[in-house]
């Protein structure tokens, strides 16, 4: 039985994975900015759930997990999977602050403070939903994609630390999904969207494994072997590459060069 804390866990993916960890027999602590949301969820599962309501972008978020950590009496897994992003066509100050101050300042604080706590523990887990956004820059969207890119690399630098510390019992695992279909995904340029309860299994299955990077679906590895390509200069042609407005994760490109393979995985799903 397992202590989890998953920060963001209201609505889409992490409810989903909420409900897989209590499902399971773990203790979570579930968190998010509306009371209401937490609040119906833990009905579901009243003595494997607490909450803790919070804003991430605030100055509490210690003091908050702290209070969750000792309702449940100690952690082993924390999951931070609050996010914010905005498609637009303008550049916005307002929307890239709220980006940054949820998916950059959140997330360095609370992920910051809970490594510290599992290498005082001498064990744990620590996870983040990035994105597959991390791998390139996006019009529409520079801020998110900018900050999950963050997110990604900050943690293969937390897991490059427990090597050099020699942390063996401590795992980072970067949940990099592609389109799920939650509140988050906008736009109609849409594919390979998924569940979020197929999502959240997944993400349960791969954290089962100590994974430390993931891409949810599966498919979505595709993606970023396809960037390293793009990066290494070779392969797509210019007036493939993504137009401003497009993002820059293209289908074009993206299909261009794996057409067979997209044909029998649209046959498999
Ligand atoms: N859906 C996709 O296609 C997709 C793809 C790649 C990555 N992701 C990532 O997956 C994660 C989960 O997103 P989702 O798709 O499941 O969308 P979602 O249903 O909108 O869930 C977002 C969660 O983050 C919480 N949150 C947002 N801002 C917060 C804040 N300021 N303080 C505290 N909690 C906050 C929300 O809770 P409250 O609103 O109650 O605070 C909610 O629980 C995000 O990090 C997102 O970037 C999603």
């Amino acid at each position: 039985m397992q202590k989890v804390i998953i920060v963001g866990a209201s609505s889409g993916i992490g409810k989903e994975l909420a409900r897989l960890y209590a499902g399971a027999g773990h203790f979570v602590g579930i968190t998010g900015r509306r009371q209401d949301l937490l609040y119906l969820l833990q009905l579901e599962y009243p003595n494997r759930f607490v909450t803790e309501c919070f804003d991430v972008t605030g100055t509490g978020n210690i003091v908050h997990l702290e209070s969750l950590i000792r309702k449940l009496g100690g952690l082993d897994l924390l999951i931070y999977n609050s996010g914010f992003g905005e498609a637009k066509k303008d550049l916005d100050w307002a929307t890239d602050k709220i980006t940054v101050d949820t998916n950059v300042n959140g997330f360095i604080e609370i992920s910051n403070y809970a490594f510290n706590y599992f290498v005082r523990q001498g064990h744990g887990h620590l996870a983040t939903t990035s994105s597959i956004a991390s791998i390139r820059g996006n019009g529409m969207a520079p801020a998110y994609s900018a900050s999950k890119a963050f997110q990604s690399a900050y943690f293969e630098g937390l897991h490059i630390k427990t090597r050099m510390m020699k942390l063996p019992e401590i795992h980072i695992t970067d949940i990099q999904p592609g389109f799920v279909d939650t509140q988050m995904a906008k736009g109609d340029k849409k594919f390979w969207v998924a569940p979020p309860a197929k999502a959240a299994r997944q993400i349960y299955q791969a954290l089962e494994k100590k994974k430390w990077r993931v891409y949810i679906t599966r498919r979505w590895w595709l993606a970023d072997r396809q960037t390293v390509q793009m990066d290494a200069g070779f392969h797509i042609p210019p007036d493939r590459l993504a137009s401003p407005d497009q993002p820059a994760l293209s289908t074009q490109p993206f299909f261009w060069h794996f057409p067979c393979l997209f044909k029998r995985q649209r046959m498999a799903s």
